[in-house]
């Protein structure tokens, strides 16, 4: 099943849960949860309290990415009934095996996300630990990138490398996302596409979210 993930960083934040329960009426998987710190990447979003003021506002699981330092510091305070999955980047873990059992000992699902510049290869050794993988196709730190391609490439990769490997966990990618690409990235083995503007920056946010489900059937 391939699944929406609109990115709560382009929500008008003074009406978050309006937004918030837009997007979900409209039909959409999963929020989003993007945690910039202004140190991982070159711009401060928002952090715990924010995705916790949508507690019992929305039955959506949170899909958080952390793009933050020494991450392992933080990770429990985004652990809630609605946490499903936790994702970090690998370029900001030193000791990234320990990180993702931690997540995975807090009964969330563990990701890893890596950046335009990081190649597949730099996961070999913990595509075991993580149910989720990230590919970022846009440096992160800001909405309303342009897709870089060669995310595309990473995403057949990894395809290719969970069925030689036997393992299950599932491909996200993250940026630049809209609906007249989205159907390459789901052809290239995507199945949790997050998407910031094209969502929230439309003009009419419950038809564009329509429109993504419609590509995705
Ligand atoms: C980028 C964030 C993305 C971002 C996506 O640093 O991780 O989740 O919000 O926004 P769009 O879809 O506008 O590229
Ligand atoms: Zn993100």
């Amino acid at each position: 099943m391939i699944q929406l993930a609109p990115s709560i960083l382009s929500a008008d934040f003074s009406r978050l849960g309006e937004d918030v329960k837009k997007i979900e009426t409209a039909g959409a998987h999963l929020i989003h949860v993007d945690v910039m710190d202004g140190h991982f990447v070159p711009n401060i979003s928002y952090g715990a309290t924010v995705m916790k003021s949508l507690c019992g506002k929305t039955q959506m699981p949170f899909d958080v990415h952390l793009m933050i330092e020494n991450p392992d510091q933080y990770i429990g305070d985004f652990v809630t009934d609605q946490t499903e999955y936790i994702t970090v980047h690998q370029e900001a873990c030193p000791h990234i095996n320990r990180t993702l059992q931690h997540i995975r000992s807090l009964d969330v699902k563990p990701g890893v996300a890596i950046n335009p510049g990081t190649p597949v290869s730099a996961l070999d050794y913990v595509l075991e630990d993580a149910d989720l993988i990230l590919v970022m196709s846009v440096n992160p730190g800001f909405g309303g990138q342009k897709f870089i391609p060669s995310a595309l490439r990473k995403a057949q990769e990894l395809k290719v490398l969970r069925e030689k490997r036997g393992l299950n966990f599932r491909i996200e990618i993250d940026g630049g996302i809209n609906v007249t690409n989205a159907k390459s990235v789901i052809d290239a083995g995507v199945e949790i596409l997050v998407a910031g503007s094209s969502v929230f920056k439309a003009d009419d946010v419950p038809t564009r979210v329509k429109e993504f489900l419609e590509i995705f059937e």
